[in-house]
């Protein structure tokens, strides 16, 4: 703040940090991510990466191709484009969402969404056949882009079938279509390495950051982009006479310089690696917890990990949302000294952080078991249950 607290980043002068920042990005991003742009947010980053799309297609010559696909039960932030690309009907109910041209495919949850006796790999197949079957009826040459989360969060923590991203991603390839990997929750060591998208077997195009870019100390945000865009965008500009998008804080140098200490933190203490060691026993206690009465399925990722609560485990039949049953179990936990978050699906989810120690894992599962207990009595007291 001493050095410069700030100068904005509109007219050709960028602070040093922002720039050391995005070279920090880049030499951890996967190969082919060559550039940066800096947004506040997670919501500001994917309209970022909507509108850089449009600019680009429009470089290229193709200003037909526009259309943007995202997933049902995608979560990718609530401004005007990023709130459309989620696909959440809560979200877009009475705001007059989504804008058109943003589409959305089914979701790639094998527990709910799969057919009696469909393999998970025969599901993924299904779910790549439906995108193709997409595009299609919407027209190759309109649809520019497929954003996706490695793992959906706020969704309910939905870890996609085996092999999804494989076959999603030569459908993208055979029409062309940008793939963006959106790693605001999954970024940053949150699966066990650099980027979700590395975990799950995907090479995409573009990618957007945001929380533990800077530990959420301070609001910051990037979309990485290859060059090859960046130097559409940069050849389109120089006709425009201007490359005209950008946010005053965009690269304010206070959160950046917050940002570079925190990738120097992560990368001096090992952070990655120390959060990495911490997911086979994470995992473990969520299998674990499948067991439990409640538990309909017992899933996750990385340290992240979700318990889809049920009134009949046999049948898998839900909750009345009225209810509010995975909210009461939340309640309990914070009884319990412990701060799990519900989603819809009466889905509670669990993401501690990377720094949890090995006796916390077992400590934050034995009071979450405590309260899933008290949730069954409350449960059972309320006649929620199937007999
Ligand atoms: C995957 C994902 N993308 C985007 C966002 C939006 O980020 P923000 O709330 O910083 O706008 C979120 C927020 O939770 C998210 O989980």
């Amino acid at each position: 703040m001493r050095e410069l607290p700030f100068y904005h980043a509109f007219a050709g002068k960028v602070p040093a940090i922002a720039t050391e920042l995005a070279e920090k990005l880049v030499a951890l991003a996967p190969p082919g991510l060559a550039r940066v742009i800096f947004a506040n947010s997670g919501s500001e980053a994917n309209d970022t990466a909507i509108k850089l799309v449009w600019y680009y297609n429009n470089a290229l010559g193709r200003p037909h191709k526009k259309k943007i696909i995202g997933r049902l039960k995608g979560f990718h932030g609530l401004t005007i484009g990023a709130a459309s690309l989620t696909g959440l009907p809560h979200n877009h109910a009475d705001f007059d969402l989504p804008i058109p041209g943003i589409l959305h495919v089914s979701c790639p949850h094998h527990y709910r969404f799969a057919h009696d006796g469909e393999t998970e790999e025969d599901f993924a197949t299904r779910l790549a056949a439906e995108l193709e079957e997409t595009i299609q009826r919407e027209g190759p040459d309109t649809v520019a882009a497929f954003v996706a989360e490695p793992v959906m969060g706020a969704g309910g923590v939905i870890v996609p079938p085996k092999t999804y991203f494989e076959k999603i991603g030569k459908v993208c390839e055979a029409h062309d279509i940008y793939m963006i990997s959106d790693e605001v929750i999954c970024g940053f060591g949150r699966l066990g390495r650099n980027f979700g998208c590395e975990v799950l077997g995907f090479r995409p195009h573009g990618l957007s950051v945001a929380k533990a870019l800077s530990s959420a100390y301070l609001p910051i945000a990037g979309v990485m982009i290859p060059e090859v865009m960046y130097q559409a965008l940069l050849e389109e500009s120089r006709k425009l006479g201007g490359f005209h998008h950008g946010f005053t804080y965009s690269g304010h140098p206070v959160a950046a310089a917050v940002a570079v200490k925190t990738l120097e933190i992560y990368a001096r203490d090992k952070v990655f690696a120390g959060a990495a060691a911490r997911i086979p026993q994470f995992q473990q206690h969520m299998k674990k917890l499948g067991e439990h009465p409640l538990v309909g399925e017992a899933r996750g990722l990385g340290l992240m990990g979700g318990l889809e609560l049920v009134a009949d485990k046999k049948t898998r039949r839900a909750f009345d949302p009225k209810q509010t049953v995975a909210a009461r179990c939340v309640r309990f936990a914070e009884d319990e000294g412990l701060i799990v978050r519900a989603v819809i699906g009466d889905t509670v989810t669990a993401c501690p952080p990377l720094i949890i120690k090995a006796d916390e894992v077992d400590e934050l599962f034995a009071r979450l078991s405590r309260a899933l207990d008290r949730t069954l009595d409350w449960a059972k007291r309320e006649k929620l249950l199937a007999s």
